[in-house]
């Protein structure tokens, strides 16, 4: 949603945590592909800080290697790379430690006396929640970081374990640094899929008058993944679906589906309006938590005809750990347009596909002229893999009966446009640089955001036990999943066949 469409001014981007995973997949192939666009600035320098010594520019290797495995365009050709590449720079130093800050100064002024002024700079917080503090400390005592309108810091999740430590995190913050250089990354509201739903709420005229609990019956969405929790156990223990993908992404959507058309196309109102949504969730009780929140781990199965092993013997994973890879949950939002909609929300690893789709389900037709039942309108918005909209209505089926069934009208991405859908982190990454935190979470979404989870957090931290359901990885989750959408629907739309837990 950048302003500009290329970067002028020249920019230095450095990465904490540069060797890391992050870096590898997202980070360096959207920089890449930014760079190929002649989104970047002509002069822009990236500086990966790590605690690693790296051998014979070991790293960019590794950083050619990501590319051409995560890149939408592939393995980068000699002449691009050769360029790109003689822009990206390492640092061995440990981020505890002031001199990694002193060195990082060097380089940045050196960057700056180059280009004979003082350039963008981008302080990228790829790293463990426990470093955040003490990097944005080292920039802020060593005055790196201290031009608002040029100097962004980007903080990626988790943003916090819980409310207070997010709390805590935000005066740490603010008090170093002004909330306009503070971009909190939910990489959810970079895809162009989810960008999209305003354009197709606000922008068309057909679908305002009936968004609201007048004409909607309830709302799905749900985001399930065929990947485990692989490698990532060390964190994972720690976190679960609540706190990895309902707190911040699935919360997200939600109120792009729910926020009221904000005022103007612009950062505040876009912002004011979805911060709205989350501060009208209504929280539960610690026994309306067991009521309405469904919480599962998987256990070994099959996914894709491979074995799975299950939760507690993957890497890194206590034993005796209650962590949930699965969550499902009804939430209503207190407002006159939601009052008494459901908004079902539902996530999980290994289950059989990966499908993130949110799900609009009108109210039945109020006319009853038909023999046949009639199917209630849906309205699918597909945002990955499949990016789709379709929009399910009745129709007669062809015939001398009054016969009906169900249709699709479908738009999609691959046959609407010739143009190519970057990654979300291309988007966000260049809204940084431009200084466009529109699709960044400000310090009231985030903790507004955790006040929704804590009621569960603190319930099931009481009760770690309690109705915690197991699933077989490559199924879809435990039955209790299905029994929430009562009596709302029969299956979820993307959980199809829940099966026993
Ligand atoms: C991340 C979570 O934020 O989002 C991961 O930490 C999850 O656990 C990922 O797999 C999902 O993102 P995407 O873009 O692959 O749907």
């Amino acid at each position: 949603m950048a302003k500009h469409n290329s970067i002028k001014h020249p920019a230095a981007i450095v990465i904490f945590g540069g060797t890391g995973d992050l870096t590898k997949r997202k980070l360096i192939p959207a920089f890449y592909n930014l760079f190929l666009s002649k989104h970047l600035p002509e002069k822009f320098t990236i500086l990966l800080l790590g605690r690693n010594e790296d051998k014979n520019e070991q790293f960019k290797k590794d950083l050619f290697d990501g590319i051409a495995a995560f890149s939408r365009n592939g393995t980068p050709d000699d002449n691009n790379w050769k360029i790109f590449s003689s822009n990206i720079f390492y640092q061995q130093g440990n981020f505890l430690d002031n001199s990694t800050f002193v060195t990082l100064k060097e380089h940045l002024d050196a960057f700056d006396k180059k280009n004979k002024q003082r350039c963008l700079r981008t302080f990228y917080l790829a790293i463990a929640p426990q470093f955040i503090e003490p990097s944005a400390e080292g920039l802020y005592k060593n005055k790196i970081c201290n031009q608002v309108k040029l100097d962004r810091i980007v903080v990626e999740k988790p943003f916090g374990t819980d409310l207070a430590t997010a709390q805590k995190l935000n005066t740490f913050l603010q008090k170093r640094f002004s909330e306009k250089q503070i971009f909190r990354i939910d990489h959810y509201l970079g895809k162009e899929t989810v960008q999209n739903i305003m354009a197709f709420r606000f922008a068309n005229t057909i679908f305002s008058p009936v968004w609201n609990n007048k004409y909607i019956d309830h709302v799905e969405i749900s985001l399930s993944e065929q990947v485990s929790i692989g490698k990532r156990g060390g964190y994972y223990d720690g976190s679960g679906a609540l706190r990895d993908m309902i707190q911040n992404h699935l919360l997200q959507l939600l109120c792009v589906v729910a926020m009221e058309c904000p005022g103007k196309y612009d950062e505040a109102s876009i912002r004011n309006a979805k911060a709205a949504v989350l501060k009208k969730i209504k929280p539960y009780t610690e026994a309306e938590v067991f009521k309405n929140i469904v919480r599962a781990q998987y256990t070994s199965g099959t996914i894709n005809e491979q074995p799975q092993q299950g939760y507690l013997q993957e890497e890194n994973i206590t034993p005796s750990s209650t962590t949930e890879t699965f969550i499902a949950g009804k939430f209503f939002i207190n407002n006159e347009r939601w009052k008494g909609v459901p908004f079902f929300l539902a996530t999980g690893k290994c289950l059989p596909k990966q499908a993130s789709v949110i799900m609009i389900q009108f109210k039945d037709s109020p006319y009853k002229i038909f023999k046949d039942d009639t199917v209630p309108n849906r309205l699918l918005i597909s945002i990955q893999p499949e990016q789709e909209i379709s929009l399910l209505f009745e129709s007669k089926v062809p015939g001398v009966q009054m016969k009906l069934k169900p249709v699709e009208m479908d738009f999609t991405y691959k046959e609407s446009y010739t143009e190519a859908t970057p990654e979300a982190y291309e988007t966000l990454l260049l809204d940084v640089l431009d200084g466009d935190a529109t699709l960044f979470m400000r310090s009231d979404q985030v903790e507004a955001a955790w006040k929704v989870v804590m009621p569960i957090i603190n319930a099931w931290k009481k009760n770690p036990k309690k109705q915690l359901l197991k699933y077989a990885a490559g199924t879809w989750g435990p039955t209790a999943a299905t029994s929430l959408l009562k009596p709302y629907a029969k299956n979820w739309v993307v959980l199809p066949a829940t099966k026993k837990s």
